[in-house]
């Protein structure tokens, strides 16, 4: 920002600078320095509605709100003297006036503004005589969301939500005093694609996710930051784990990717995960096998085990990260494979974030030199010009994204002589495979991704990979040894390293440089929209 467009103000006594136009909340949230607030968010417009943002600001007679107050030169702000913090004290009596002693059953517990400002800012006591207000609970908004009404506190960023980001307006705050009340349109419910951020939004526990409810306080979750990979945008997430299950997935801010928004196929997108049927152990001829056994046989297949060498096909997916295609790349060279890539696509690009390439890495497969389609490689495997295939796509044989190439993938497992296939469920191996080695699904492995835009980001595993699962990297690297092509990393960051070899814009990004936001490279990485 130039700096004739920056000011220069005083929060708690510690100069600060931000861009002419900047909320002073905002000024003073970039600086680490919180203000107590409910309708005020980064990313929707301000309304200014729940007072709880009022500070101290020199020269003006009363109390100001942060959220509707831009920052000026010289300005001096203090958030906590004597009269912001009793004004503060009484909205939170005001706020809690008709809300309902629901903490013990209510989702929002543990990550609850009311709870959490009524420790630092409320009373310790009620003076309310009269009977609460009250309202119909367990409301059924939308296919995803439930509204409790008498905990709302109409802060209308849910409102706000669906006006601004999603445009599609189903909500709306009806009637007036102590009457208003959230609700949707007649004959309307709230079933965006987006619907699900309206409960991150909400800074209570009135609007609730269906799948979450009930399924677990929070405080016993364990949360990890990593990546969505449900379509090319790669939205950053935190995903929250009990007992070695992924149980919930809201958005981690990013402001170059999804602001602090998902949608609610990658919110949810850690169900199939828990739905499917995991490969659990390696198999042979469709028989359980030991790894070393599985890998001899599968390195035999690739290498034709001292005789000819077989006329080898590869189908890679773009679901993998850097590092493992990067190995994958390795051994088409080392095997003289023709490798293609799948097209996992389904609807349409729209306004907001939703991509229709269904993949994490296609822009990072590309970089990697995977161009060609799966179909040149499957159509050559159902023409019987192929003596092994190695599939690494499993949506080739599985129902959970339509793939184009499905029903030649079908042909070519029944006509190649001989098929391998990494999977990580075994609905996905076709009876055909004569090895199945079970592949670490997501948040079991850790790796880089590119988004349509060019950013590196980085999956991290978050839960314990089932059975005897190992992840493509652990798969490809023991492969190599059995083949006899000597040690190929196993590990992430050395794969890292493997990857930079062969694609110029990741040289002189080190593996640790890929933080929490993710790195832009240079000249967008080659991605593509
Ligand atoms: S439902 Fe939640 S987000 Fe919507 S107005 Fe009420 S408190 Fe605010
Ligand atoms: S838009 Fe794509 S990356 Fe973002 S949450 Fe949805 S599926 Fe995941
Ligand atoms: S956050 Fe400022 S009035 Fe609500």
């Amino acid at each position: 920002v130039p700096v004739q467009d920056t000011v220069k103000l005083t929060i708690d006594g510690r100069e600060i600078t931000a861009p002419k136009g900047t909320p002073v909340i905002e000024a003073a949230r970039r600086a680490g320095i919180p203000i107590p607030h409910y309708c005020y968010h980064p990313y929707l417009s301000v309304a200014g509605n729940c007072r709880m943002c009022l500070v101290e600001i020199e020269k003006f007679p009363k109390l100001q709100i942060a959220c509707s107050t831009q920052v000026a030169e010289g300005m001096v702000v203090r958030t906590a003297t004597p009269q912001a913090l009793a004004a503060r004290a009484g909205v939170m009596e005001f706020l809690l006036i008709n809300h309902p002693l629901d903490c013990p059953i209510c989702d929002q517990a543990g990550e609850c503004r009311l709870q959490e400002y009524s420790v630092a800012h409320g009373r310790a006591y009620s003076r309310l005589d009269d009977d609460k207000h009250r309202g119909r609970k367990n409301v059924d908004l939308g296919a995803h969301i439930v509204f409790d009404e008498e905990r709302c506190i109409k802060c209308t960023r849910c409102v706000r939500f669906c006006d601004e980001v999603t445009k599609t307006g189903e909500l709306a705050l009806f009637n007036r005093g102590d009457d208003a009340i959230i609700g949707v349109f007649p004959g309307r419910s709230l079933d965006n694609p987006y619907s699900g951020n309206t409960v991150d939004v909400c800074p209570v526990g009135a609007l609730t996710l269906k799948e979450f409810r009930f399924q677990s306080r929070v405080w016993f979750l364990e949360q990890k930051e990593s990546v969505c990979a449900g379509c090319a945008r790669g939205c950053n997430v935190t995903l929250w784990v009990r007992d070695e299950r992924i149980v919930r997935i809201t958005p981690r801010e990013n402001p170059e990717v999804n602001k602090t928004w998902i949608c609610d196929e990658g919110r949810l997108s850690y169900q199939p995960l828990h739905a499917g049927e995991r490969l659990l152990e390696p198999r042979v001829e469709g028989a359980a096998a030991r790894w070393d056994d599985a890998l001899v046989e599968a390195a035999r297949l690739l290498t034709g085990g001292g005789g000819r060498r077989p006329r080898l096909g590869v189908v890679a997916s773009s679901r993998m990260t850097l590092e493992e295609l990067s190995l994958l790349r390795r051994l088409c060279e080392r095997a003289g494979a023709e490798a293609g890539l799948a097209a996992l696509e389904r609807g349409q690009d729209d306004d907001v974030l939703i991509r229709r390439d269904k993949t994490c890495n296609l822009a990072g497969a590309r970089l990697l030199g995977f161009e060609r389609p799966a179909a040149e490689v499957l159509g050559a495997a159902a023409e019987g010009k192929l003596d092994v295939l190695y599939v690494l796509e499993e949506e080739l044989f599985g129902p959970a994204v339509p793939v184009a190439e499905a029903d030649l993938a079908r042909r070519a497992a029944a006509r190649v002589p001989a098929l391998i296939v990494s999977a990580s469920f075994s609905s996905r191996v076709p009876a055909q495979a004569r090895v199945a080695l079970p592949a670490a699904a997501y948040g079991e492995f850790e790796g880089t991704c590119v988004n349509f835009e060019g950013r590196a980001q980085r999956l991290r595993a978050a839960v314990e990979r089932p059975g005897r699962a190992r992840t493509h990297l652990g798969i490809l690297s023991a492969l190599a040894r059995a083949a006899g092509w000597g040690e190929w990393p196993a590990d992430p960051a050395a794969a890292w390293e493997q990857a930079q070899a062969f694609a110029a814009p990741l040289a002189g990004i080190a593996y640790s440089q890929i933080g929490a936001a993710g790195v832009m490279l240079a000249g967008g990485g080659g991605g593509r929209s």
